[in-house]
């Protein structure tokens, strides 16, 4: 990929953040964190420890900021970057009317500025997971935990890129991608919603990567859609995301 994924993922999130105040305000409400697109219930997941007291944590690629208001609200001290402006306005006003002290920062997550092993706990929910090259964004969180810490991420399932068609329209049953070698997509031409620059891998190229960046995986979530879901998210209609995984969840540890 040889195309500014920064630029172009950054101005694409700065237009597109009016349309997502709304479901923000309906996360930031939500006592018990749900997950992805199809909200995936935290129970059994448990992407955020139950208590946070006293843990420093980092949200990567923040978007709107409700993954960071639920790690205020169990005690820990949260930092939350994210490029875009826009999302930021969101989410500081957002957090501001929850009383949520976190400390926001304008920046990419593949170089974030902040200091070495800064961090207990580091999270991306379809932030840094999906629109930065995952060999830049894993080293700087890598650098960024101190020995020991943990990095939770969110994304989507390298299977719904395969069965993606090129024209960007809604998963279907075709294999139109082929999975060896995948590196994401690029969504800035395409007919049917155009959007940015995403990063994937195959589940092997995942794991590599952890390796060569220093992480140890502790555990793997294919995440499905449940029964009686209707209609499509994120480009996924809901009787595919039955029958195949739509997202992954990967809990790592920093050696
Ligand atoms: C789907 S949103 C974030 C998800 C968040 N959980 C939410 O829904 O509000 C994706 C975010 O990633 C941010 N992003 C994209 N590239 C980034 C980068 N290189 N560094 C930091 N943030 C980035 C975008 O600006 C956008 O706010």
């Amino acid at each position: 990929m040889d195309r500014d994924h920064l630029a172009i993922n950054r101005d694409i999130w700065n237009a597109d953040a009016v349309n997502w105040v709304a479901s923000a305000e309906d996360r930031w409400r939500q006592e018990t964190p749900v997950w992805g697109n199809w909200n995936t219930p935290e129970a059994g997941l448990d992407m955020l420890p139950a208590d946070m007291t006293g843990m420093d944590a980092i949200e990567l690629g923040c978007g709107t900021g409700y993954v960071s208001g639920w790690m205020a609200r169990r005690g820990a001290r949260v930092t939350a970057i994210d490029i875009s402006a826009e999302q930021l306005a969101t989410a500081r006003r957002i957090a501001a009317e929850h009383g949520a002290g976190i400390t926001f920062i304008e920046g990419n997550a593949e170089a974030t500025g902040l200091p070495d092993a800064a961090f207990d706990f580091a999270i991306s929910e379809y932030g840094a997971s999906i629109w930065c090259p995952p060999r830049a964004w894993l080293r700087e969180a890598r650098r960024l935990l101190r020995p020991g810490g943990r990095l939770v991420f969110l994304g989507n399932h390298p299977m719904s890129l395969v069965c993606s068609p090129l024209d960007g329209s809604p998963c279907d049953r075709t294999l139109h991608r082929p999975y060896r070698g995948m590196w994401g997509a690029d969504w800035t031409g395409v007919t049917y919603e155009p959007t940015g620059i995403c990063f994937n891998l195959t589940v092997s190229g995942w794991m590599e990567v952890f390796a060569e960046t220093g992480f140890a995986v502790e555990g793997y979530h294919e995440l499905y859609a449940p029964e009686g879901e209707e209609g499509t998210r994120g480009a996924v209609p809901a009787d595919w995301a039955r029958d195949y995984p739509v997202e992954q969840v990967w809990h790592l540890r920093r050696g």
